[in-house]
């Protein structure tokens, strides 16, 4: 089973970008822990970043019928982005959203997501260890173990 991890716009600045918020780890850190994970789970992973909305809900189309579950942080598209959110209801993949940061101890923008509504679950404020969650939790559903 494929499952498509896709982040939105600034994740490409991980380690660099407010290190006290989002940690100190790079996207490439993220990615090497995600696929060491995601094989020991049995499963494959596509791993991508961008920061173009457009990008985003394409590589969520080609999910459909394609990917066993989708694990995705749309940065601050999540907050604003109904297109997101109708290409997730289109797929019809399971997915789980992902915020590195708690988006419900900050700004007061920040705790409306368009994600979550097309979401399985959502992971947020545990830094990229959510990114491992988020894989566990797919096993399980992929495997008929949970609702
Ligand atoms: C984020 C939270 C968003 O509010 C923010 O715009 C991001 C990162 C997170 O992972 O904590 O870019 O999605």
């Amino acid at each position: 089973p494929i499952i498509s991890i896709l982040n939105g716009p600034n994740l490409n600045m991980l380690g660099t970008r407010q290190p006290e918020l989002y940690g100190k780890e790079t996207l490439a850190h993220i990615e090497a822990a995600c696929r060491t994970h995601a094989s020991s789970l049995g499963l494959a992973v596509e791993f991508s970043q961008t920061n173009m909305e457009g990008e985003l809900v394409t590589s969520i189309q080609k999910c459909r019928g394609r990917a066993a579950g989708i694990i995705i942080n749309a940065g601050a598209y999540t907050h604003t982005s109904v297109a997101i959110l109708d290409a997730l209801l289109a797929a019809e993949v399971p997915a789980i959203e992902v915020h590195l940061s708690n988006i419900h101890q900050r700004d007061s923008f920040r705790h409306h997501s368009y994600v979550a509504k097309a979401a399985k679950g959502m992971i947020c404020g545990l830094g990229s260890h959510g990114y491992i969650l988020a894989l566990d939790a797919l096993a399980r559903l992929i495997n008929g173990n949970a609702e």
